[in-house]
């Protein structure tokens, strides 16, 4: 069979513009969704008196047979069908012959492509909010293993106070919890019905828009054809939002990876996650996070492509708009492959208490609270830090810690201290000392987890309720 659109044309398309125009190599992704779209269509076709049932009832058949047939492997996707919509239509017309080409009544690929992607997009949106939910619930479980651990907190990556690593955790939990909420957020426009539009103005049939939205379960249709049609934003969106995932993803990696050095030791990736090395026998390198903070890097590439392609574009379809799928599947299958490993490297992973512990011991975290000990007694805390930065000075130069110096010693720096002091510096006291809400007392850290516990509960209602209704 000749092109679909061959009939305006007296040339055979020239080899290599076919294959630089043909976009069925990516988008038979989309052949599902296609489908989908398609028998929705046609069903409303039928409703709407557009096609008589008995030709409805052929095409429906058609396309479950061609759904089947690619289910089985047994379609083939030629280049010289262009994409995966004419694809699917030259299987139905090859399956049930010509009444197969009243499929395309009412309807254009441009309306037709926009309704792929929505659909898919909202599968996969789902699955993603399913994804980081896994992800929580495994920093969770560390949390809640380690509700008594100890490490320095850092800033500027300096030993700052020490904090629980559970709160450490936890603070992933809160940021992947943005990126739930955010994902959520978008599916309102990702569940929007573009089908109707035509190739920009609508159509001169009796269409029946909502009919067919709700046939596909989208919770409203567009309300203007061109922008129907020339609206990519709800991909921008998905890719920002795999953008900022990734962005929290690459900072855990970050952190594992130095976490994971000979210098720090405070974690240890399970074996079954790292890979060695061809010439060190000794290596055990911690290739995921490290690939994962570099896959970070083709997601923003791919939400800059496509703001790229949109800027400036004319309305309504432009040939530049195919652009937005190859970027899309990407960002997809790089955050799957990130979401999927991470969950249960983080659930298999050894915390090193006693390494965490040690550094703690060794480190001048606690100087903030001996300062606050030294202001709580009436010198203003400019002046105790002031002398707390001078203890630390003469610490550093007799080669002591806080903890190991004298009563006398401290008496020398000021006439307040006393030996309480001694139980103000001990980390458990330090860490406990921090009890405000969403601070790293143990107390606060156990409420958190609670909290974020309640909430997660409600995003497993989220997850089972829209996979149902994205289906
Ligand atoms: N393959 C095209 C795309 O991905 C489908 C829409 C084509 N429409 C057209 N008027 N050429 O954008």
């Amino acid at each position: 069979m000749s092109k679909l659109w061959g009939g305006r044309f007296t040339k055979k398309t020239d080899q290599l513009v076919e294959e630089y125009t043909a976009s069925i190599t990516f988008d038979k992704e989309l052949a599902e969704e296609d489908i989908q779209g398609s028998l929705a269509h046609v069903t409303m076709l039928g409703q709407c008196g557009i096609l008589p049932a008995e030709d409805v009832e052929q095409i429906k058949d058609g396309l479950l047979k061609v759904r089947q047939r690619i289910l089985n492997g047994e379609h083939e996707f030629l280049v010289a069908d262009e994409d995966i919509h004419m694809s699917v239509e030259k299987a139905l017309i090859e399956e049930i012959g010509p009444v197969g080409g009243k499929l395309h009544t009412g309807r254009s690929r441009n309306d037709q492509v926009a309704t792929d992607m929505h659909l898919y997009l909202r599968k996969r949106v789902v699955e993603f909010v399913d994804l980081l939910h896994k992800l929580q619930t495994a920093l969770i479980g560390q949390a809640k293993a380690n509700l008594d651990t100890i490490l320095p907190g850092y800033t500027h990556l300096q030993r700052a106070q020490p904090i629980l690593f559970a709160h450490h955790l936890m603070a992933y939990v809160s940021m992947f919890g943005r990126d739930i909420e955010r994902l959520q957020d978008s599916y309102k426009r990702i569940d929007m019905l573009p089908l109707g539009a035509g190739a920009l103005a609508g159509t001169t049939f009796a269409i029946d828009r909502l009919f067919t939205a709700k046939q596909l379960n989208f919770g409203r249709v567009y309300e203007n054809s061109l922008d129907a049609v020339s609206d990519r934003d709800f991909i921008v969106e998905f890719l920002a939002n795999a953008s900022l995932i990734m962005t929290h993803l690459s900072r855990l990696s970050e952190e594992l990876i130095l976490w994971s050095s000979t210098e720090f030791q405070f974690v240890e990736l399970d074996d079954a996650f790292c890979t060695g090395s061809s010439i060190m026998p000794q290596k055990k390198n911690p290739d995921v996070p490290e690939l994962v903070r570099g896959k970070t890097g083709r997601v923003y590439g791919n939400l800059i492509g496509l703001l790229t392609v949109l800027k400036s574009l004319p309305l309504a379809y432009n040939k530049d708009m195919q652009e937005d799928k190859e970027g899309m599947f990407d960002t997809v299958k790089t955050l799957q492959g990130a979401l999927q490993l991470y969950a249960p490297m983080i659930e298999t992973m050894k915390v090193r208490t006693d390494k965490m512990r040690k550094a703690v011991d060794q480190d001048f975290s606690n100087a903030t609270d001996i300062a606050d000990f030294l202001a709580s007694k009436g010198l203003p805390f400019r002046q105790a830090h002031e002398v707390i930065g001078k203890t630390v000075l003469y610490c550093i130069q007799n080669n002591k810690f806080l903890l190991n110096l004298t009563l006398d010693e401290f008496k020398q720096f000021s006439t307040l201290f006393d030996d309480t002091i001694y139980q103000v510096l001990q980390p458990e006291s330090v860490v406990n000392a921090r009890n405000v809400y969403g601070g790293t007392a143990t107390v606060q850290v156990a409420a958190a987890i609670e909290r974020a516990e309640a909430v997660m509960a409600g995003t497993s209602e989220w997850v089972a309720e829209y996979a149902e209704k994205s289906r």
